[in-house]
């Protein structure tokens, strides 16, 4: 009878580990993706099994995650409602794909998670269970009446972990909920439920965790150069990386010189609005230089056919269809339009500012004869062409235009 549990260590995840062994009278294995969260993995293993797990399981995914989600998320230029870079929502899929697998090793009849009822993250690991592992039951405690009925808020939780002995660290006593990976930290609730709460202000500078404040960054510019290939990083200033690596580094440079924090009010999968601010260093990086490659190299009607699935893409990804068929279908489209996404960006990172100072590449679609002001030794370009196609283009404006006329003069 076990139960693999979705672990964090916090305050939630460890009532719940106690909660659901009681409940289920089942031996609960916990597994914890180590996805980049640095410091927060510290103690994890003996604290789980201090709290009363079987086993625990702590995997570095760190790899995987860079390059198999996070580098094909960022070839297509994913952004939720023009401003999230998806920290949180590409991590899900990969924290749930390796937990079913753990499950179905360990013999498992259902997973656990300690997403709420009223968020993203739960849609996100179900559906992922769903498409990877149909015959596992998924146990939500916080969709649970019961549960809910037991700890109606932070200090019966706090009282029951104390009653039976679940240590309860400093974090927990932080005012607003975090989630921190690879990519991203993120914050919600807490004071951040107010739209009008600022967290940029003096008085929060203590929230932020991978950036300072885009005030408080160097007075000098620092230039980076990112070398692509097929769309995605694989080298900083001249030295060839990892897709790891490259996140790690970003992270460093981009936190340095505040770049990437995100304050947004967005729409949940379920329905409401939710607060969240977001510090993405490295991501936004990545995201601009990437953007910047493929204005050189991309054609004109792919990079319009992409662009217009973008949306598509970045809700997909954003509502948990990771492992969904027209996700894949997607990713082959994207894969397809990054082949020659191939060269060299150079930008200049100021307070919290990426500012594009020169690309190139051995695809460049850029020809300076064709392009420039001055004679074209090649001929290549006919300004006297350019007459008949606006002619021909003007044409049914002229005529709708006409009849506009027409109708006013009756
Ligand atoms: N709002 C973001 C998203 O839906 C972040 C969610 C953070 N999740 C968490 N368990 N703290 O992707
Ligand atoms: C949660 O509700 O568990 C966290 C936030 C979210 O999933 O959107």
């Amino acid at each position: 009878n076990k139960i693999v549990l979705a672990y964090s260590g916090g305050l939630d995840t460890s009532v719940i580990l106690t909660w659901l062994k009681e409940t289920y009278d089942a031996d609960i294995i916990t597994f914890t993706a180590d996805i980049g969260q640095k410091d927060e993995l510290d103690g994890l293993e003996e604290k789980a099994l201090k709290t009363g797990a079987t086993k625990a399981y702590i995997d570095d995914l760190q790899e995987e995650f860079a390059r198999d989600f996070i580098y094909p998320m960022f070839q297509a230029g994913a952004l939720y409602e023009g401003q999230y870079l998806l920290g949180t929502s590409i991590a899900r899929p990969l924290i749930a794909k390796r937990m079913v697998e753990i499950a179905r090793a360990e013999g498992a009849f259902a997973i656990a998670h300690g997403a709420t009822g009223k968020g993203n993250d739960q849609v996100r690991f179900e559906l992922t269970a769903a498409a990877l592992a149909p015959e596992l039951e998924v146990i939500a405690p916080w969709r649970l009446e019961e549960f809910r009925e037991e700890f109606p808020g932070r200090a019966e939780m706090i009282a029951y972990a104390e009653k039976h002995g679940i240590p309860v660290t400093a974090s927990a006593a932080k005012p607003y909920s975090t989630d921190r990976n690879l990519l991203h930290i993120s914050f919600e609730s807490g004071m951040l439920e107010d739209p009008w709460f600022d967290p940029s202000a003096d008085s929060n500078k203590d929230m932020y965790v991978l950036s300072v404040a885009p005030e408080d960054a160097p007075d000098q510019p620092e230039y980076l150069e990112l070398d692509f290939e097929q769309g995605n990083c694989v080298g900083l200033n001249g030295k060839r990386m990892e897709p790891l690596q490259v996140m790690d580094a970003l992270n460093e440079i981009g936190g340095k010189h505040g770049i990437g924090r995100v304050d947004m009010v967005e729409n949940r999968f379920v329905g409401m609005k939710s607060r969240g601010v977001y510090e993405t260093p490295g991501g936004t990086i990545l995201f601009t230089a990437h953007r910047k490659m493929e204005s050189l190299t991309m054609d004109r009607e792919v990079m319009t056919l992409r662009d217009s699935l973008i949306t598509r893409y970045s809700n997909l990804v954003y509502n948990g269809f990771w492992f969904a068929p027209e996700r894949l279908a997607l990713q082959a489209l994207v894969t397809e339009s990054q082949k020659n996404v191939t060269g060299t960006v150079r930008v200049k990172l100021y307070k919290g500012n990426v500012i594009g100072a020169g690309v190139k590449s051995p695809f460049s679609l850029y020809n300076p004869n064709i392009a420039t002001m001055e004679a074209d030794p090649t001929q290549a370009y006919n300004q006297g062409d350019a007459a008949g196609f606006i002619r021909l283009n003007a044409l049914r404006l002229k005529v709708a235009s006409g009849v506009e006329q027409n109708a006013q003069v009756k």
